[in-house]
């Protein structure tokens, strides 16, 4: 003969097995094991059973107990592996990936990057200085006096502090040459800054590569010699370069650099592209004075000094019309050059 509890079991077993979803197996589960389901019922009725029954019937309410709550638990592990493949069906694998940006290099960056490889096949070697300066570095030691125009406050963003942003790159042949005795031959990469209004060939921060040669016998031909080398480097063979007499105060004599090329640009006008000479006596001895020794003794040491205006040869070799491209971080435009 069949116990009631054992007939209950198999009833909740069945009623499990067919619950169709979440919601029936929890009412199956309420029904049979709640505070007031069937099964509960039985402990209660344990109490009214004679003694002898006791163990049995408590036995087997223990076992029927289990066996439910174990119909039940694994039928809900069904219905979530359900789920859970039912989500992933959802997602085709087939579909590329999100796509992954890849940056590039800033035209500046890559201009850069072709001048230094240059200059590095002619033995330059890299220097560097801070693009905040101390009004010597950037006039003073380069032989530009007080009255000078370019000191003017309108002409150069000062710190509260009497300090500045550099005008120039030119700030670094002097603090290469305070760092170490000649010979010299580095060129140094940067950002310079000036009061000028923004527009399509002026901005207040701009970028040059700075160069200075020291050695013994350096004259205006080596100069010369370099930045044509450089030019045709960089635009081609078929790259024209002049030479205008021109004014600085660190150079003596002074040159300012003009390109042309057909396939340029402009094609047959001639660009500016930097300000150059040969390096000021002036230049050494206030270098002299600072290292306090005789390194750089104009009667034995020569040098040329060129500063390259970056911009203005990437807008040439990458034919880019507004120089407030190159701050605007617009990838439409950037992309251009990947
Ligand atoms: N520093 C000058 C300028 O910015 C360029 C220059 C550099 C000229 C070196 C001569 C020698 O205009």
């Amino acid at each position: 003969m069949i116990h009631p509890l054992e007939q209950l079991r198999d009833e909740a077993l069945r009623e499990i097995d067919s619950a169709t979803d979440e919601q029936a197996l929890e009412a199956a589960r309420v029904k049979y094991l709640g505070r007031s389901g069937s099964i509960s019922a039985w402990g209660e009725q344990m109490k009214t059973l004679p003694k002898e029954e006791k163990p049995v019937v408590g036995k087997l309410l223990n076992e029927v107990r289990t066996a439910v709550t174990a119909a039940i638990e694994s039928r809900a592990q069904q219905f979530r592996a359900q789920k859970e493949s039912g989500a992933l069906a959802k997602i085709d694998i087939s579909l590329p990936g999100p796509p992954h940006e890849l940056g590039t290099l800033h035209p500046l960056t890559q201009m850069w990057d072709r001048s230094i490889e240059i200059f590095r096949r002619m033995g330059f070697a890299l220097a560097d200085g801070p693009d905040v300066e101390d009004e010597w570095h950037c006039f003073d030691a380069l032989n530009t006096p007080p009255e000078h125009p370019a000191r003017n406050e309108q002409d150069t963003f000062y710190l509260p502090d009497g300090r500045l942003l550099r005008t120039h790159t030119s700030t670094v042949q002097i603090r290469t040459m305070q760092a170490a005795p000649p010979p010299i031959r580095v060129i140094a990469p940067g950002a310079a800054y000036r009061r000028d209004e923004l527009d399509s060939t002026h901005s207040p921060q701009f970028h040059q590569i700075e160069g200075l040669y020291v050695d013994e016998n350096v004259s205006v031909t080596d100069l010369k010699g370099a930045l044509e080398f450089f030019m045709r480097e960089l635009f081609g063979p078929g790259t024209a370069v002049q030479f205008r007499p021109h004014y600085f105060p660190f150079t003596e004599p002074s040159l300012e650099v003009y390109v042309k090329s057909k396939a340029l640009k402009g094609g047959e006008q001639w660009i500016e592209v930097a300000g150059s000479g040969v390096v000021h006596p002036a230049v050494f001895e206030a270098v002299n004075k600072a290292r306090s020794d005789k390194a750089y003794d104009p009667e034995k040491w020569s040098g040329y000094a060129f500063g390259l205006g970056m911009d203005r040869l990437a807008m040439i070799l990458f034919a880019i019309p507004d120089i407030r491209l190159f701050g605007q971080n617009d990838l439409r435009f950037l992309k251009q050059f990947a």
